[in-house]
């Protein structure tokens, strides 16, 4: 079964259609820039743009960078604060005709690492999958089972969020070396081992990439991976997701 998957960014919002058996991308990403300030309804339009694109209707996955509890947005870190509250669901729903189902954006990525990338191997046990762009975004499973909406990355880390530590963004911006910006996130790594003993961290978005450059400034004795999936993994996650949603169980 295909279904578009959304990855809903604080720089971009990206889309393609997504192969729920193999997990593999049936098209190319199709990427518009978030619109400026996020605002709920600029943001919808883009997500109909995207829809409007592939020339689609049914059901549609969509991650988003903030708490999402049951469709409704309940945080806004990196998106317009209008947002806090909205039904994501019912809003994206109105605008483009199919049906939605929204979730974290990390939860997502979380979901297809666990189902076609790494955490494979780990079905049994804690996996902390920590996605790494604009803010800091988390994922928890146990036994593969997902508890939604973890924010590690507002995680104090000595008096500051973790993410406004050692997000991406915050790296580029502050121009720190590899050494620098790996020994800032590896405190946020001893912080979850001492916590929560997993038996596997994972790290992911486009830095997962550069992986080899920062992992030897960290500490923990945490076995430590990057994501295989790299950037596709939240839109796999939500396609993944809606999927599963729009089924009926049994
Ligand atoms: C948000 C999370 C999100 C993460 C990555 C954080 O600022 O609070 O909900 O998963 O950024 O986008």
């Amino acid at each position: 079964m295909e279904i578009l998957g959304l990855d809903i960014g604080g720089s971009g919002i990206k889309g393609a259609m997504v192969d729920t058996v193999s997990g593999k991308l049936m098209t190319d990403r199709y990427r518009i820039d978030t619109p400026e300030g996020a605002e709920p309804s600029d943001v919808a339009k883009t997500v109909h743009q995207i829809c409007q694109y592939f020339h689609y209707s049914g059901p549609v996955g969509v991650g988003f960078p903030a708490i999402v509890q049951h469709g409704i947005v309940l945080s806004a870190a990196n998106v317009s604060k209008n947002w806090i509250g909205q039904n994501l669901n019912v809003l994206l729903s109105q605008e483009t005709g199919n049906q939605i189902f929204s979730l974290n954006d990390a939860d997502a990525a979380g979901i297809a690492e666990m189902k076609f990338g790494v955490g494979q191997e780990y079905l049994k046990g804690v996996v902390i999958l920590i996605t790494i762009g604009t803010g800091i975004g988390s994922a928890i499973f146990t036994d593969g089972v997902l508890v939604p909406n973890t924010e590690f990355g507002h995680m104090k880390i000595r008096g500051k969020d973790a993410e406004d530590r050692a997000s991406d963004a915050v790296r580029q911006e502050n121009d720190l070396s590899w050494k620098k910006w790996g020994e800032r996130f590896n405190e946020i790594l001893v912080t979850l081992e001492a916590l929560f003993s997993p038996d596997l961290f994972v790290i992911g978005g486009g830095i997962s990439k550069k992986f080899e450059k920062y992992a030897k400034y960290f500490t923990v004795q945490t076995k430590t991976i990057p994501a295989l999936l790299l950037n596709q993994a939240g839109i796999v996650g939500a396609a993944i997701y809606a999927k599963e949603q729009s089924e009926p169980s049994g």
